[in-house]
């Protein structure tokens, strides 16, 4: 009966939900309705082209990116939450411009789960990789969809990556208000290896660049992703850290998402998905 008025609603054009009544909902597709057709060197999105993309604020301020996995999990990175208070921070979902709130989903953090095995140091950090659990679900919709996670120990080398965020154009300049896109190269593991970050890295790392083009404070926590043969965007990777923005000399550096299949699976079965 909820499905037949749901329907009926979405149909009618009354709210921005989709009719997905009698199909499962699917991760990983941005809605043909809407999508009409900073990141460093990025070009501003088309409108909710990244539906699952969020921003989380810490007070007033954006802190870092995530993306959603479930209607009530967020994939983040671990630097995003250590130290710090959940109780200071807002998730925005369905968003695109910070200073457009229409449509746009605030969410407080009732749990944050960083990987047991996190570690820091002055350059980089390792195991980078947080769950956020919202203290209530997000309605998926037009502008609210979760992205697919990869198959278990699954390379993404040589794939075309994109990144989104509202971080800094540069390092040293404001936030973006635009969400911002750019394209860039994911590295082999070798590749990687063989870059000047090699004492850095380890095996729970990709390298991604592309000449001009970064991730860059603020875009943490963000998803690097990528569009799979079977017509869906995967999250390959989180916007971990770098050296600078943009540098040439270094690649940008995000966590290898596909070695934590099994962990994110554990911390996310309370939420709802996607086929
Ligand atoms: N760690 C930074 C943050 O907290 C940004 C990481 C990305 N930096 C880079 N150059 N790729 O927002």
């Amino acid at each position: 009966m909820f499905c037949i008025i749901y329907c009926v609603i979405a149909l009618l054009g009354v709210t921005q939900v989709q009719p997905i009544c009698g199909e499962e909902c699917q991760c990983g597709m941005p809605s043909d309705d809407v999508v009409a057709m900073r990141i460093v060197g990025g070009t501003k999105t088309a409108p909710h082209a990244y539906p699952w993309t969020v921003a989380i604020f810490r007070m007033d301020f954006l802190h870092c990116g995530g993306a959603l996995v479930t209607d009530r999990h967020v994939l983040s990175a671990g630097h995003c939450f250590i130290g710090d208070i959940i109780q200071i921070m807002r998730v925005l979902a369905g968003m695109d411009n910070m200073n457009n709130l229409e449509g746009v989903v605030k969410r407080t953090l009732s749990d944050v789960i960083v990987h047991e095995n996190f570690t820091s140091t002055e350059t980089r950090d390792d195991n980078d990789i947080a769950i956020a659990t919202l203290t209530s679900p997000v309605p998926f919709g037009q502008t609210i969809i979760p992205i697919c996670l990869p198959k278990p120990f699954e390379n993404f080398g040589a794939y075309t990556g994109t990144i989104v965020g509202w971080g800094r154009q540069a390092v040293n300049r404001p936030p973006s208000k635009d969400l911002l896109e750019a394209k860039l190269k994911i590295l082999s593991d070798s590749d990687c290896m063989n870059s000047k970050l090699r004492e850095h890295l380890t095996d729970n790392m990709i390298c991604a660049n592309a000449k001009g083009i970064d991730g860059c404070q603020g875009d943490s926590g963000g998803p690097l992703i990528i569009f799979d043969p079977s017509g869906r965007y995967v999250q390959a990777g989180i916007t971990s850290w770098g050296i600078g923005c943009a540098n040439p000399r270094y690649p940008g550096v995000y966590t290898k998402v596909s070695n934590y299949i099994d962990w994110i699976k554990e911390h996310i079965a309370s939420g709802k998905t996607c086929k």
